[in-house]
């Protein structure tokens, strides 16, 4: 009990610092020193943190499934914030019910102005409607799978399965269209209808 007390007094401990402080002229630099070094630990631990909190979440390759058109790009920017789009790109609703995802989602959070919240619902009702198919994982679809998406031809679903057979399991559509010899550009629409896992 006594060395406890010895210790809560600040009597006791003003000595020994002040001795610390004669013995070496260079105490008073040093705990200076500390206290930087702390705190720059300190920022340098959050700094990461704080910064993957304001970027984008993994794509995973999803967004890959979004299909040219008007509103694209504020999906991207807009809903890639909290989660990837999976969930998005599985999704099929019509509008009104898209208009409700998306206004649960800036009740959650989502920075998004009336206008955009606008183009949002309308690309995401065209784009993942109620009549727009699943995708298709690539790697794994039966020949009956791919035939049933839209604008594939059978001489396409012939090509696809031989890609597969010779280059696959692709990991991405840049693999799948290095391996159909198609060029980046060419927006055949079966590509957004195809996934490369589930
Ligand atoms: C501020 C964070 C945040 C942003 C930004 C965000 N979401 Fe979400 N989203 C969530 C959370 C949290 C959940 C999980 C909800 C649950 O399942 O309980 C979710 C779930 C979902 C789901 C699956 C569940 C459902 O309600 O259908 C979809 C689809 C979705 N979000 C779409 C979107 C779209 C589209 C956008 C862009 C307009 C978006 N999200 C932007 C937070 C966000």
């Amino acid at each position: 009990m006594v060395g406890i007390g010895k210790v809560n007094d600040g009597q006791s401990l003003e000595p020994f610092c002040a001795d610390l402080k004669l013995k070496n002229p260079a105490g008073t630099m040093m705990r200076i020193n500390i206290r930087k070094l702390t705190c720059s630990l300190i920022a340098a631990l959050w700094i990461p943190l704080w910064a993957a909190a304001q970027m984008p979440t993994k794509d995973e390759g999803w967004s890959q499934l979004l299909p040219p058109g008007e509103g694209r790009a504020q999906v991207l920017e807009s809903c890639t914030g909290c989660h990837n789009l999976k969930a998005t790109v599985h999704e099929r609703k019509d509008r009104s019910a898209w208009t409700k995802t998306v206004n649960d989602m800036v009740t959650r959070g989502a920075p998004l102005f009336p206008e955009e919240i606008e183009a949002i619902t309308a690309y995401l009702a065209k784009a993942f409607g109620p009549g727009v198919p699943k995708p298709v994982n690539v790697n794994t679809a039966t020949r009956e799978d791919l035939e049933k998406l839209p604008n594939m031809k059978s001489e396409t679903v012939e090509r696809v399965l031989e890609a597969r057979r010779k280059a696959g399991p692709f990991k991405n559509a840049e693999e799948l269209r290095a391996a159909l010899g198609m060029p980046a550009g060419d927006a055949d629409a079966y590509i957004y209808f195809l996934k490369y896992k589930d």
